[in-house]
């Protein structure tokens, strides 16, 4: 979604701005634009790639600035839509990441009072607010205070105003992070833009509003000065940067061998899975409620297989946007959320809703300081590092290790069979990595696959998450239209669409699942589709029956949508690759989608 951006300081501002919105494109955007403070307040912006609008731009000098990559939702992709948005005198300029719910009332009631409005954005209303309590003889920060206390909805603002030596900023359901320099300062929506220049980051809270000027950072809350801790990011800049892939995606594939060690190494140290879990959840509950969205989700359903498997306890694995049209009891459940970026707005307002009828909710996320990690009882951090590419893959990978760890430290299971799923899972980092060592004979699976409109995606069991989380990465970078489905629903009506053109790719795995896939598939090829089968290494039975085979380590049941997700991770890549893809951008997606 949005990305915003602000600098004040000691250099001239306009590179900063421009470098990191390059850096914030990986969030996914449609126009872009930036406004530099000099004398004056000068605006450039476009329904353009930020790297036209550099072309674009004369040199404006300024050490003030404010930059902004817009993902539309109020008004077309256009340059009078893009940000940052103007009052009527041109004086004060916002750029805005949220939503504003009542700017249609706003709105007519400023026109009413005679401010001109150019755009069709909600974000408007907000400078033409500051103008109206500005012009009354407030300061800076009293205006925008007294223009948010009109405002329904969910903001992260900066706002650049002619002649004053500072920035003033505030944040409520959208994330805000202050980057502390030398003698300069940054405001951004998150760490990767100002990391090239900081690695010191304050992560702002809702309701927050900051005053930022070259040596200083002042935050208030209702008008009273409050202090927030300062972070130091431990990963570097090179992590936030593609390391010689072509992709993001590429790269961040092939960090997932490291990223399944590093997330193991942080809570599975001695030779039991078992950390002290009593703090974080009760397992004396009855029953488990897990949500989460998209990728998340399949991560989320993967653990509930997990978890009634090794627990024995009912599981129920939910969407969060639809979670709030439930009405079923939520007593003595306990909650997981799991999120990436922390940032989803379906699920922090799940997050919300489980915490007002008192289940106390524990967050899975990869970032630190996020909304879901400020709003959950407990958070556990994945150790995936920064995801660039919008396509969610080591943070699934980092979800699942979490979700193993999590179920092994609570089952009942016996001490003999404990350790071999833990040595197990410590072999995954291999395992995984034998799947990437195998990406040639994927790409040429890819090439066929990239000549095909429909495909469908089957698994069952354990693998029929494996299977959706498939036919999303395919669908959302190749544009090629993809269904996952469970094997044993596929003759329920999507039979009616097999053929010749349309390819069906079967997750194998060894377990009790094994002969009933054998049988759909042989149905599959009576219908004329081709088949692709992801099979553990020295399955027989499937060769002679599937037109393509895609080998993966033989590993057991449970673990193995590790190493298939892997190989249908990299079975999308190349084959969005085939395709010429827009692969770490795909068009009308956004990596942290922060509104409803
Ligand atoms: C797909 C993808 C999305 C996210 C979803 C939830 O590749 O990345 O489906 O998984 O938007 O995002 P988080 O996990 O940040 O809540």
């Amino acid at each position: 979604m949005c990305g915003i951006i602000g600098y004040i300081g000691k250099r001239q501002a306009q590179p900063i701005l421009v470098n990191a919105l390059k850096r914030l494109e990986y969030r996914g955007y449609d126009s872009c634009g930036l406004a530099v403070s000099g004398s004056d307040i000068r605006v450039y912006k476009d329904a353009v790639r930020i790297v036209e609008l550099e072309k674009a731009l004369p040199q404006l000098r300024g050490a003030i600035g404010i930059g902004h990559t817009r993902w539309a939702t109020h008004g077309a992709p256009s340059q009078v839509n893009a940000h940052p948005q103007c009052d009527c005198t041109g004086n004060i300029a916002v750029v805005h990441n949220g939503i504003i719910n009542n700017f249609q009332q706003l709105k007519q009631k400023l026109i009413s009072e005679g401010h001109t409005f150019v755009s069709e954005t909600d974000t408007e209303v907000i400078p033409h607010l500051i103008e109206k309590y500005y012009r009354d003889g407030s300061d800076l920060e009293e205006a925008v205070e007294a223009a948010l206390g009109d405002i329904e909805g969910s903001y992260a603002i900066i706002i650049l105003t002619a002649g004053e030596p500072k920035l003033v900023a505030a944040r409520k359901d959208s994330p805000l992070i202050i980057g502390i320099g030398d003698r300069e300062n940054f405001i951004a929506s998150d760490v990767p833009a100002v990391l090239e220049y900081t690695s010191r980051v304050i992560y702002l809270e809702d309701s927050d509003i900051v005053v930022v000027t070259p040596q200083s950072i002042t935050v208030k809350r209702d008008s009273i000065e409050v202090s927030r801790e300062e972070h130091r990011i431990s990963w570097g800049v090179e992590q936030a940067q593609k390391g010689g892939y072509e992709h993001f995606m590429l790269k961040e594939i092939h960090e997932q061998p490291k990223v399944i060690r590093d997330t193991l190494v942080e809570y599975t140290q001695t030779a039991e899975p078992v950390i002290d879990l009593e703090k974080m959840l009760d397992v004396s509950e009855e029953s488990m409620l897990i949500l989460a969205c998209g990728t998340s989700y399949h991560a989320a359903l993967i653990g509930k297989y997990l978890t009634e498997g090794l627990l024995s306890i009912p599981v129920r694995a939910e969407i969060a946007s639809e979670f709030s049209y439930y009405g079923q009891t939520l007593a003595r459940t306990m909650a997981i959320v799991i999120t990436q970026s922390g940032e989803t707005a379906d699920t922090l307002k799940a997050i919300k809703r489980l915490k007002e009828v008192g289940c106390p909710v524990l967050a899975i996320t990869n970032v630190v300081g996020s909304s879901a990690s400020r709003i959950a009882n407990q958070t556990i951090y994945t150790r995936a590092g920064p995801e660039i590419s919008v396509a969610a893959t080591k943070s699934f990978m980092a979800q699942l290790v979490v979700l193993y760890w999590l179920v092994m430290s609570y089952s009942k299971v016996d001490a003999r069979r404990l350790a071999s799923m833990l040595l197990e899972l410590r072999q995954m980092p291999s395992k995984v990595q034998q799947v990437l060592d195998n990406e040639n004979k994927i790409l040429e699976v890819a090439k066929y696959l990239s000549g095909y409109e429909n495909v469908f995606f089957i698994g069952r069991g354990i693998n029929f998450p494996v299977a959706l989380e498939g036919a999303l990465k395919l669908k959302e970078i190749s544009y090629i239209h993809a269904e996952g489905y469970s094997a044993g629903e596929l003759k329920h009506g999507p039979f009616a669409l097999l053929g010749n053109d349309t390819p069906v790719i079967a997750i194998m795995s060894q377990d009790n699942t094994y002969e009933a896939m054998l049988t759909n598939i042989k149905e599959i090829k009576a219908r004329g589709s081709p088949v692709i089968a992801i099979v553990g290494e020295g399955d027989e039975a499937i060769e002679g029956l599937a037109d393509w085979v895609i080998t993966v380590p033989r590993v057991s049941a449970i673990f193995s949508p590790m190493v298939n997700t892997a190989a249908l991770q990299l079975l999308a890549y190349y084959t969005a690759k085939e395709r010429g893809c827009s692969i770490d951008t795909p068009r009308n997606l956004a990596k942290s989608v922060t509104v409803e």
